[in-house]
């Protein structure tokens, strides 16, 4: 859809898209000014392989503030943004056949991480009445003797949703009394609205049982720095120092001035975040509104991130036997000249995926385009 979308577009056609995995915003001034003079001092030589002490350090201060459990810098890499923190651990955790558990809807990258590792994908059912959080008697089904993990994504890429502290509680209970390492993707952390708010498994770990809990995040989402390639993974020393062998292999080390402004963005203002995250909130309740205004479309509403996942069953049921969501979405390119993602990439057939992280005008309109088209569809 992206590709096509861009043809479509390189054409002039006036394309509205929902498809964006990034915010829309700038990274902040300040940020971009440490960037800018961690260059000019010339600071543009290769790293320590695992990062620059005093961000790994100020890694470990940060998440101990927003976690309440104590980290020091050797529990800390920092890598080429939150994804290749998670493609080190698998490769560092995982031996041939060892199963992952990851809940779908999945963010995509997830299973075939796991695959490259050598790693087998166990994918787990959720349910959108039930905000989608993974049952503990869901998880009992599919733990083996060969289960090694489980992955946790809250705030959620693509559903949005956010596990309320009880049920994260209970599952993460019995996943590290099976002896499963919990891997918490908590990159869109910073980004939840209303009355929810993020917990992290690795709070709720017992004490004996936090080496088995780790820890994705990073700047991207909640700094727009999504192309500065920055994340990190906290997590028991040694696999830190298994993940930094391999990273030396692959990549050496973070870009340097990136780590520098990274630095900044730990410890400077954050105010900016306010006002991003009252505007994140005004586009979701528009999004929701409107989506549900729509014959055919159903959503919930989503309490982080900035997702919405939306149930198309009833239009497929209308567009015929043969439709699905990946089909949808291509007429909606075509028809609306709007472009979402089908659900299917995050194993959630039968939904597409809007992003909100784009302006409220390009939300009124891009939805009244889908209205139409599907008024089109459910009509014919
Ligand atoms: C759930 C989730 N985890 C990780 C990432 C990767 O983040 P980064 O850009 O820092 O690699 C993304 C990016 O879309 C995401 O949605």
């Amino acid at each position: 859809v992206t590709q096509k979308a861009a043809a479509l577009r390189s054409r002039g056609l006036d394309i509205l898209s929902f498809s964006a995995g990034e915010p829309d915003f700038d990274t902040p001034e300040h940020i971009v000014a440490a960037a800018e003079e961690a260059l000019r001092k010339g600071q543009t030589r290769y790293t320590a392989t695992a990062g620059v002490p005093a961000l790994r350090a100020a890694v470990a201060a940060e998440s101990q503030l927003a976690r309440g459990v104590p980290a020091t810098a050797d529990e800390v890499i920092v890598t080429v943004g939150a994804k290749h923190a998670l493609y080190l651990l698998f490769q560092a955790l995982l031996d041939p056949g060892d199963e992952v558990i990851v809940p779908a809807p999945y963010w995509v990258s997830y299973p075939d991480q796991v695959l490259l590792a050598g790693g087998v994908p166990v994918i787990a059912p959720t349910q959108a009445e039930e905000n989608y959080e993974l049952s503990v008697s869901t998880l009992e089904k599919l733990v083996t003797g060969r289960t090694k993990a489980l992955v946790l994504n809250t705030p959620s890429n693509p559903t949005g949703s956010v596990y309320r502290r009880e049920s994260l509680e209970k599952l993460t209970h019995f996943a590290l009394e099976a002896g499963l390492v919990v891997v918490c993707d908590e990159i869109y952390r910073d980004l939840v609205y209303g009355e929810a708010t993020h917990v992290s498994p690795l709070s709720l770990a017992p004490r004996d049982k936090r080496d088995l809990v780790f820890v994705v995040d990073g700047v991207s989402k909640t700094y727009a720095m999504t192309g500065w390639r920055i994340g990190w993974g906290i997590g028991q020393s040694d696999l830190i120092k298994a993940m930094t062998k391999i990273q030396g292999q692959e990549v050496s080390n973070p870009t340097s001035f990136a780590q520098m402004a990274t630095l900044k963005a730990l410890d400077g203002p954050k105010e900016f975040l306010k006002e991003w995250l009252a505007e994140y909130c005004l586009r979701r309740n528009l999004m929701v509104e409107r989506l549900n205004a729509i014959p055919g479309l159903s959503c919930h509403l989503p309490q982080g991130a900035f997702y919405v996942l939306v149930n198309v069953k009833k239009v497929l049921s209308a567009m015929g036997p043969e439709a699905t969501d990946v089909t949808l979405s291509d007429r909606l390119l075509d028809a609306a000249q709007v472009a979402v993602v089908p659900g299917s990439a995050f194993g959630a057939p039968g939904t597409i995926r809007l992003s909100y992280a784009t302006s409220r005008q390009d939300i009124e309109m891009g939805v009244a385009r889908l209205a139409e088209a599907i008024h089109r569809i459910l009509a014919t």
